[in-house]
């Protein structure tokens, strides 16, 4: 009997660590990553003025809550304990201030490390420290962890990653956990215990459709997110990597294209560009709130490709309350001529109100056709309501 007892207080110990977070990012989360346009020169300063830009244009009225600051934050090697440690130079009143001061601002505090034994930018990684490193994350005041893959060798990705889940957990401190395993390992299958996002490509650079070593545009990321809509829900969501809205490699209408599609794939949304430097245009498709309604509409339901043609592709998203949000997107190289008859849409039950998003102007009901001509790699995007 006794024996039994002590069973049952091991058992119940180890199965109430073998928990994520619950409840952490019911809809994707949004914010700032210093990563795409900074690399690893990044600073207390840094991080400050784009709090304060992201205050000043609107960006956090608009939702973006986490600043999450990417690879490079940390000294070259740990101290005499094993701690992870911040660069002073870097970060002279350290990360617990830091923290503090995005708290106070209304932010919430991201950070980045890797499940390997260094990042990718060389610095020290978690194998073998995450019981450590979570405690010091969760004492700085840490809210949100991005977990990289470089240097794994061997290590089982699943296995892995519980072990961050489940140090995160025993300190105490609600922190969502992202993964960034780059698709690898197929987290969609089994990432929904373990984490509140994952990566589901390798990275992300700005342009439309170039493919570098480790990283391509956002048009190969979008046609690799094919059939993963099914994994996707409130706290597990799929990660098609930041926002490159902005960023010198797009043109204004790819930025747009790029915005609505993440938006469609209720992707989180990451704002990967300087907010201190960015134009009206950039900060208008950023902070579009009808737009971000729909990546953050509350079914949180993955939109999925609807159908593809030469030159042109529709995507739906199924929204609350009987709404759909449709997308049309040209990605030819040449002005696409669109002509709408809804009742080709099967998906679409009865007749609904028709808004367009970025002319923010209502179209109407679907019993009209709709006509019009789309620029290259730009995008119509229509939120339907059902007539009540
Ligand atoms: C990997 C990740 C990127 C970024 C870098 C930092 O490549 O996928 O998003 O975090 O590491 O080194």
């Amino acid at each position: 009997m006794k024996r039994f007892a002590l069973l049952l207080v091991i058992c119940m110990s180890v199965c109430a660590s073998a928990q994520k977070f619950e409840g952490l990012a019911p809809t994707p989360p949004m914010g700032w990553n210093s990563w795409n346009t900074f690399q690893t020169n990044i600073s207390e300063k840094l991080v400050k003025e784009m709090a304060e830009a992201l205050t000043a244009g609107g960006m956090k009225d608009a939702g973006y809550n986490y600043i999450v600051l990417d690879d490079g934050w940390e000294m070259k090697t740990r101290d005499k304990e094993g701690n992870i440690v911040w660069d002073p130079k870097k970060f002279p009143s350290g990360m617990k201030a830091l923290g503090d001061y995005l708290h106070e601002n209304g932010f919430k505090f991201g950070i980045h490390n890797c499940a390997g034994t260094k990042t990718c930018a060389g610095y020290p990684g978690g194998r073998g420290h995450e019981f450590q490193d979570a405690r010091a994350y969760a004492s700085w005041g840490v809210d949100y962890l991005k977990y990289d893959w470089c240097e794994h060798g061997t290590a089982n990705a699943q296995e892995t990653y519980k072990t961050m889940r489940d140090a995160l957990y025993a300190a105490g401190r609600p922190i969502v956990l992202s993964i960034c395993e780059w698709g690898n390992n197929k987290p969609w299958e089994w990432g929904k215990d373990i984490g509140h996002l994952w990566r589901t490509t390798g990275d992300i650079t700005d342009c439309f459709d170039c493919q570098e070593v480790y990283s391509m545009g956002w048009k190969p990321i979008l046609d690799m997110q094919i059939g993963l809509e099914k994994y996707a829900g409130p706290d597990h969501w799929n990660d098609p990597d930041m926002l490159e809205v902005g960023n010198k490699g797009l043109t204004l209408a790819e930025s747009k294209a790029h915005f609505s599609l993440w938006c469609m794939l209720a992707a989180p949304l990451m704002a990967g560009n300087d907010i201190r430097k960015m134009s009206d245009d950039v900060r208008d498709i950023l902070i579009n709130k009808e737009v971000i309604a729909i990546d953050q509409d509350p079914l949180g339901k993955q939109g999925y490709q609807f159908m593809k043609h030469p030159g042109k592709e529709i995507w739906a998203k199924e929204l609350s309350d009987g709404k759909w949000a449709i997308c049309i997107f040209s990605t030819g190289e040449d002005k696409l001529k669109v002509r709408l008859d809804w009742k080709h849409f099967w998906i679409l039950k009865g007749s609904y109100e028709v808004r367009d998003l970025w002319a923010k102007k209502d179209l109407g009901k679907t019993d009209k056709n709709f006509e019009s001509e789309i620029p290259s790699h730009d995008v119509i995007l229509f939120k339907l309501s059902p007539v009540k």
